[in-house]
């Protein structure tokens, strides 16, 4: 078997849609797996794949890269705030915010904070989302520890955050304003109605035109005057194509 092949085995396999990677980086990154785990060939690999658990997890794991951290570029979190505090002035109300590829939940779990800061009292609501079962369930969980808090300030530790033996546990509060729910931003379909789509760190990894797809759904997300907030790296040179205006250079206003 060579990788192109491994790439249809694996979509049947795990339901994990490898051709819309961008192919060199890629492969580059499985032969690095493969030689960390001991595997010399395609089908030695596929043999452990089959057969160990362990593996299973870790390829996942490997393939969708889910670092994150709260309040992520800072800056760019406050230029977010700053935007949806004058739009709330404007025009008081609850928002639906979908936090897309949300990995172990310190990106939907940092908007909760900022909407209740800005606007607080105001049924916001927000669906977080991603490709991996086994994070969701962190997520779900809100329990941080003492590395992973460290972007939080001590106040909004204080105010939504319960320090349990050596855990920082996620409030309640913060919990009830979030839904959790798999879902597979190529494979699948997408909800509409949004305020806000927050989607940053993941539409690297894929190739151009599956990007650009992602963004035209995201655009049909959106309702009109929504905005779409990416990753630092992913600044969007043709936003124009998918209906958008540029609010500043990672939030973009659906026009
Ligand atoms: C690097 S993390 C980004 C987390 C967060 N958005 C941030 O910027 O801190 C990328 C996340 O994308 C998820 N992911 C990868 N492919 C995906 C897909 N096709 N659909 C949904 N989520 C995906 C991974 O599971 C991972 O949790």
């Amino acid at each position: 078997m060579d990788l192109l092949e491994f790439e249809k085995w694996a979509l049947r396999e795990f339901g994990i849609d490898l051709s819309a990677y961008k192919s060199n980086q890629l492969h580059r990154r499985i032969q690095s797996l493969m030689s960390r785990v001991g595997a010399n060939t395609v089908d030695e690999y596929v043999k452990m794949l089959k057969s160990d658990i362990k593996q299973r997890e870790k390829f996942v794991d490997f393939i969708t890269i889910n670092v994150t951290e709260f309040f992520r570029n800072p800056d760019i979190f406050q230029e977010l705030s700053k935007i949806l505090k004058k739009e709330l002035s404007q025009n008081r109300r609850p928002l639906k915010v979908w936090s897309a590829a949300c990995s172990t939940g310190a990106e939907p779990y940092s908007l909760a904070m900022t909407l209740n800061e800005i606007a607080p009292g105001l049924n916001h609501k927000i669906l977080a989302t991603d490709l991996d079962k086994n994070i969701l369930e962190k997520a779900k969980k809100g329990e941080y520890g003492e590395t992973e808090i460290k972007n939080i300030k001590n106040d909004y530790l204080d105010k939504y955050f319960s320090k349990i033996d050596d855990k920082y546990v996620v409030d309640k509060k913060l919990r009830n304003m979030i839904t959790f729910k798999k879902h597979d931003l190529i494979i699948e379909g997408y909800e509409s109605g949004f305020d806000l789509i927050v989607c940053r760190n993941v539409v690297i990894y894929f190739k151009p035109e599956i990007k650009d797809s992602i963004y035209s759904k995201f655009s049909k997300s959106l309702k009109q005057g929504g905005f779409l907030f990416v990753g630092a790296t992913e600044s969007i040179y043709n936003y124009k194509e998918f209906g958008f205006d540029k609010s500043s250079t990672f939030i973009y206003k659906k026009i």
